[in-house]
């Protein structure tokens, strides 16, 4: 960035500024103060070598500022205190990127990366590639627009094509030059890709300050990250302590709007080098050039160890084509670009004490055990508690109350406990007794020789009636306004539901005494009881919690049926005979309706008004666009929630699937999809979408 001539200079000017010993004339002397400011902030944010005390530079800050106040006319749109925007941001306008805001293919194992070499050896034509390896930030990405050497724009993803304008917010960023020589290089107009992130150190000093303070603590650095990014007031920005590294071109054209892609920026390395000149944070020192399938392994594991001391979080390593002539000739998904790909690392670990086990019932009467852990910090939040799914496998994996134990957890899955480590033992450990009775009623417990699980039988139990109550509510059952999981807890512990049926019979009189209880409130529940009478027939269905039923095996079933009686005079073979329902289900749901207990429910239910008929108007499938079809959603998707993208397929007469298979007819991507997309390659009937062309689909 600075020659070492300039850097001579700079510390010179510097000293002279800070002993007020220069003859400048005004305007002179804020030039000379912007230049060794921005030099002391390169110094500081970029390369993290700092040569004056935070003392001096605050006196310099302070002099350009004084003179700024009493000279605005001397006041440059890059100033380094032009950073933080005065005004609130109400509302961030959307704005299209330069160049679409692609993602990156995911692997998982090295031979991810021989497979990945061969294809770029098939579609360049050679075997003679060069490929540039560096992290993977683990942050939020951001775009920057430069013109004309100046910042213009920042914003965020967005779907890729559209993202939010972020600029004031990205200026607060002190490692964003407001300014970069762009023109150096021929540039005119430059869009740049990079990540912001919260560096390790900072993100653990911020949230010991929070904490300090009474306030709550932040989950993980990459949605803070992109949460800060996304704060209305600049000034909060930037005492988030946020940093942003750039390590992609997208778009690049000289002053007469000619492309200088692959003409005269001509490689990734070269373009990394050029950002590092213009004063960006980039992975220049990270970043090696590899010669083979074999190099790039090598370096990866290398990394693999490095990246646990490395001050950023990273989530793996990016292998990218080194030459963008050959970028070119590999192309691009409507997903990712076809001359990079992403390899993630292994699940994180880490270990913590086993301290107790509760015992959880749910709504079918099925008890979990749920290991309290001593709280751990893994792959960016907090474990301290973790299903361990039922007595076998506290057995199988050996566990013990007071175990050191290993607990993984891959990406966004949830975490587990790999096992434990007996080691580390001292003889105090434990022993894990599995209740034989029911933790809530005490009845005993029942296990059916070929099932896991132990479970409660008694269908008055209180902690399933509180389960089965709060299922019953709930937004993909009844969907009752005003009836929450809390309002559900203290009913029960009033004795007001001692059942299901009891939700319409309230003594809303004596709720309106309670604490909490307003007029409004009451009646908001009230109204909201009412409505759910109103309910289609699948709705029922699923609140009734029948074991193995959910949202889309109601509403194959409340297509066959009358009412909800017809069910109780069907066989496990007639239930089997209906399209979607496999033996298990229909065994589960045959049990169900000879339940009597289940048919007086019912009864009661329809008595109060409660909907038990499948009505012409409630046809589910709105349209049949998808009739037939087969759906998975797989990545984090952007555009909408999987219960909406579930809701889209179902209304359309689609159907979702969970896993691919040769019956599945569409994948659609959200970002860093992963294993299901690899499998889904191997399936070529298999169309893969994008969230736009599947919304596209369904418009
Ligand atoms: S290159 C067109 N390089 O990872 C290709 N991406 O999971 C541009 N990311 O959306 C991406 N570090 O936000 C690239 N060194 C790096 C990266 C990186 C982090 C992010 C990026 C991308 C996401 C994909």
């Amino acid at each position: 960035m600075y020659s070492k001539e300039q850097v001579a200079e700079l510390n010179q000017l510097s000293e002279q500024l800070l002993k007020s010993e220069s003859s400048f004339s005004e305007e002179e002397r804020a030039i000379a103060l912007r230049k060794v400011i921005n030099y002391h902030d390169w110094r500081y944010y970029v390369l993290s070598e700092p040569v004056i005390t935070d003392f001096d530079y605050d006196y310099l800050f302070k002099q350009l500022k004084e003179l700024e106040a009493q000279h605005p006319n001397l006041v440059t749109e890059d100033s380094p205190t032009q950073r933080v925007a005065r005004a609130l941001t109400n509302e961030f306008e959307s704005v299209s990127h330069l160049a679409s805001m692609l993602s990156l293919e995911n692997s998982y194992n090295l031979e991810d990366i021989e497979e990945f070499h061969k294809r770029v050896t098939g579609l360049t034509n050679t075997t003679e590639i060069e490929y540039c390896v560096e992290p993977k930030f683990d942050g939020a990405s951001i775009a920057l627009v430069y013109e004309n050497d100046m910042l213009v724009r920042a914003a965020t993803r967005g779907d890729g094509t559209v993202g939010e304008d972020i600029t004031n917010n990205a200026k607060a960023i002190p490692s964003i030059p407001l300014s970069a020589p762009f023109s150096k290089f021929g540039i005119y107009k430059v869009e740049l890709r990079g990540e912001v992130i919260i560096t390790k150190e900072i993100f653990e000093k911020k949230n010991a300050e929070r904490i300090a303070k009474g306030e709550k603590g932040f989950q993980n650095s990459r949605n803070t990250a992109s949460g800060s990014l996304r704060m209305k007031d600049p000034n909060e920005v930037a005492q988030r302590g946020l940093e942003a590294i750039l390590y992609h071109v997208s778009f690049a054209e000289d002053a007469n709007g000619k492309n200088l892609i692959a003409e005269k920026l001509l490689s990734h390395y070269s373009v990394i080098e050029m950002l590092y000149n213009c004063g960006f944070k980039t992975p220049l020192k990270e970043l090696k050039v590899c010669h083979s399938a074999k190099e790039v392994d090598d370096f990866i594991n290398t990394w693999d160890a490095k990246r646990l001391i490395f001050n950023i979080e990273t989530d793996g390593m990016v292998v990218k084509v080194n030459s963008l002539k050959m970028q070119q000739q590999c192309g691009s998904t409507s997903h990712h670009p076809r001359w990079a790909i992403a390899y993630k690392f292994a699940a994180k670990q880490a270990q913590s004490k086993l301290l107790k086990v509760e015992f959880q019932v749910g709504r079918t009467g099925a008890v979990t055990p749920v290991a309290k852990i001593e709280p751990v910090p893994l792959a960016g939040v907090t474990i301290s508690s973790i299903s361990l799914h039922n007595e076998e496998f506290i057995l199988e994996k050996n566990l013990l109350l007071g175990d050191t134990v290993i607990v993984e957890r891959a990406g966004e899955v949830i975490p587990y406990i790999v096992g434990s480590i007996p080691d580390l033992r001292n003889g105090s450990e434990i022993k894990i007794d599995f209740p034989r009775n029911c933790p809530s009623c005490n009845s005993p417990l029942v296990k059916p020789e070929e099932e896991a699980v132990w479970r409660c039988d008694n269908v008055d139990c209180p902690a399933q009636t509180e389960e089965r109550a709060i299922h019953f509510v709930s937004k993909d059952a009844m969907d009752i306004d005003g009836c929450g999981s809390s309002t559900i807890i203290e009913f029960i512990q009033r004795g007001f539901i001692k059942n299901i049926e009891d939700l319409y019979r309230l003594p809303y009189d004596e709720i309106l005494k309670l604490e909490g209880w307003k007029e409004k409130s009451v009646s908001n529940l009230k109204a909201g009881i009412e409505d759910s009478k109103n309910r289609p027939l699948w709705r029922l269905l699923n609140a009734l919690g029948i074991r193995h039923v959910g949202v889309t095996t109601s509403k194959d079933l409340a297509q066959h049926i009358q009412t909800i009686f017809d069910l109780e005079k069907m066989s496990v073979e007639d239930l089997t005979n209906i399209e979607g329902i496999g033996p298990k289900v229909a065994q589960s749901i045959f049990e169900f309706f000879q339940n009597e207990s289940n048919i007086h429910l019912l009864n009661e239910l329809k008595n109060f008004g409660v909907n038990t008929a499948n009505r012409p108007e409630d046809s589910i499938s709105k349209n049949n666009k998808l009739e037939g079809k087969t759906f998975l959603f797989t990545g984090s998707l952007q555009q909408f929630t999987r219960d909406r993208a579930k809701q889209l397929v179902e209304e359309n007469g689609g159907k979702l699937l969970s896993g691919v298979s040769a019956n599945l007819n569409y994948l659609v991507l959200g970002e860093d999809a992963g294993s299901k997309l690899a499998k889904a390659k191997k399936i070529p009937s298999i169309v893969v979408l994008t969230e736009e062309e599947f919304l596209k689909m369904v418009e």
